[in-house]
């Protein structure tokens, strides 16, 4: 069986975004992935952090963090408008603990636009809508000369698996790419930490995400 994995999104639409943020569920691997990047924020051992969502979407992810950990402080970036007021909708009564950030990653300057020097850069399920390994190694490049020294970066991403005969859009591509652009970008020993969802027989658009994770 083969075929194509990809998605088109209407970013700027408040229907599209809305209706794509109440079919988005937090499953279990979903949570994990949470998990996992809160951990690697915490093992910084740093009170304090800065953390810097890229790309937040609707703020599950940002919500479940605020919720866990009442130390780190947050920014969550996102070109999208619409994206934003639901993510302030979803972290609620938690907003007085985030800064939001309208930046397009797209371009070289969102560094610039951050409130202050990360300690963490986080993201999920964004990077790939950048829409190839170009554009995800500029966010490499760019969150490596941002992080101070021992500063953190977590991606949980769709990839495309090994050893799939389906095409998938440009923006998902391999963990072995993801790491040699990491390395790339100046960090030493980036890691795949999971691969949740595995599929590579008869893949949906919302599985095959990888949690990729390189320090400074
Ligand atoms: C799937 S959502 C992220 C979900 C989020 N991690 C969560 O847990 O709720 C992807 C987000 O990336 C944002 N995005 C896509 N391209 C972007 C760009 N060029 N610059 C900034 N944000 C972008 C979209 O607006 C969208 O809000």
């Amino acid at each position: 069986m083969s075929g194509f994995v990809g998605a088109q999104h209407e970013f700027h639409d408040d229907e599209f975004v809305r209706g794509w943020a109440s079919r988005f569920e937090p499953t279990a691997p979903r949570i994990q992935l949470f998990d996992m990047i809160l951990a690697e924020v915490e093992k910084l051992g740093k009170a304090d952090s800065h953390v810097v969502e890229l790309g937040t979407g609707p703020g599950y992810m940002a919500r479940h963090i605020l919720e866990r950990n009442s130390d780190v402080g947050y920014e969550a970036l996102d070109f999208s408008d619409v994206f934003m007021q639901v993510a302030r909708e979803t972290i609620d009564d938690l907003c007085h603990r985030v800064t939001f950030t309208n930046a397009d990653l797209m371009t070289k300057d969102w560094p610039a636009k951050l409130s202050k020097q990360p300690d963490a850069i986080i993201s999920t399920w964004a990077l790939h809508d950048l829409g190839g390994q170009q554009p995800v190694a500029d966010v490499y490049a760019r969150s490596y000369e941002t992080l101070p020294a021992g500063g953190l970066l977590a991606n949980g991403d769709f990839i495309k698996p090994d050893g799939t005969d389906w095409e998938y859009e440009p923006g998902r591509f391999s963990i072995d790419r993801h790491l040699e652009l990491l390395r790339e970008a100046g960090f030493k020993d980036p890691k795949s930490l999971v691969h949740l969802e595995q599929n590579t027989v008869d893949p949906t658009a919302g599985q095959n995400y990888a949690c990729l994770v390189a320090v400074k």
